[in-house]
């Protein structure tokens, strides 16, 4: 199933009209590490681009992390609660098996009676959210949608794995989408391939009360970062060669923030030059569905993100999943 439109000025457009986010405190950096496992700042630095990343309180949850950052963007969309139509919030680390973290962060809005729901897509959930947030706004379901990407990834990381533990970090992004006339998001495409379940995944369950399987993430990063490559330039394509736009309109690429080397391949695959790619990363690690809202919202705060830009976002993760968006800001 695939949404999208070409160009045409008369169209119903789900529109990002505000961003959102919060990050913890608390900072680990790459120092903090070479004391916990062998590694050092100069191969995480050169391997990954990251310097320090975000690890929430004891007292902190991912929901709580959801609503701070979605009270961020009802704040800079100068809108009241009552006016969202829908929650969804994308994320791998919900506080709760049941209910939803979309669920408990509108109990914590206080907002009644609207649909509510958490999306599990790993990095790639954000991008999930749009595109399920542009088709309710298209199909007239809803007119002003709040999308949450939230995740607590600092609780599946074995802090004993040089392979993984260097990689993420805990944060929340969000975005508030309304009906316009005006073009907001163009073209979505989505994809996933279930056989990717060997290269990254944390297996574990509960069953009879009982943590059964391996809670922590385990990845096989040199399969990852190939299929990443991939994958993102492949989807990249797809969505310019459908919606007519060409690769020297895009003002912004925004992507899943897991490696520079990733990043860098992909603005390569694109002809575009790293200023007009937004690199968060360096501050937060991997924050799997909490980044590409947090690299849009840093882009929107610092005003390199202007109205009318045309963003490319687009992301890879667990499952495999991965995808695009082309956006007019
Ligand atoms: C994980 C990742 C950074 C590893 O980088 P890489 O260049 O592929 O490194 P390799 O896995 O080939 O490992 C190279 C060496 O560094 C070592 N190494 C791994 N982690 C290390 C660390 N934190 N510090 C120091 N050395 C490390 C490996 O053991 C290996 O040693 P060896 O050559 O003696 O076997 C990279 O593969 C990656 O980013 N993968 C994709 C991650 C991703 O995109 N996830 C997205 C989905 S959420």
């Amino acid at each position: 199933m695939k949404f999208y439109q070409k160009k045409d000025q008369n169209m119903t457009y789900a529109k990002i009209i505000s961003t959102g986010s919060y990050l913890p405190s608390k900072i680990l950096s790459n120092h903090d590490l070479e004391k916990m496992v062998d590694t050092s700042e100069e191969w995480i630095i050169t391997r990954t681009g990251i310097k320090e990343r975000r690890i929430l309180a004891d007292n902190e949850s991912s929901c709580d992390m959801a609503y701070n950052a979605a009270i961020d963007a009802i704040k800079n969309a100068n809108i009241s609660t009552s006016e969202i139509d829908v929650i969804i919030v994308a994320t791998v680390s919900a506080d709760m098996i049941f209910p939803s973290n979309a669920c408990l962060l509108q109990n914590r809005l206080g907002i009644k009676n609207i649909p509510a729901f958490d999306i599990n897509a790993a990095c790639s959930g954000f991008l999930y959210a749009l595109e399920m947030a542009n088709a309710y706004i298209k199909s007239n379901i809803a007119d002003t949608i709040l999308i949450v990407g939230a995740d607590a990834v600092s609780h599946y990381v074995n802090y004993k794995d040089r392979d993984t533990c260097v990689l993420f970090g805990d944060g929340a992004g969000a975005v508030i989408l309304k009906r316009d006339n005006a073009p907001g998001i163009i073209i979505t495409e989505m994809h996933a391939d279930g056989s990717g379940v060997e290269f990254l995944h944390a297996k574990a369950k509960i069953k009879n009360g009982e943590i059964v399987g391996d809670p922590y993430i385990h990845m096989e990063g040199r399969a990852v970062f190939k299929t990443a490559v991939k994958s993102l330039s492949d989807v990249a394509n797809s969505l310019l060669t459908k919606s007519s736009y060409t690769k020297e309109q895009i003002t912004w690429l925004i992507p899943h923030q897991a490696n520079i080397r990733i990043i860098e391949a992909t603005a390569n695959h694109l002809n575009l030059p790293m200023d007009k790619v937004i690199v968060t990363l360096d501050k937060h690690g991997n924050t799997s569905a909490a980044s590409i809202p947090l690299a849009l919202d840093y882009a929107v705060k610092v005003g390199k993100v202007k109205t009318g830009d045309l963003l490319l976002l687009e992301g890879f993760g667990a499952g495999f999943t991965w995808g695009g968006c082309l956006v007019k800001y």
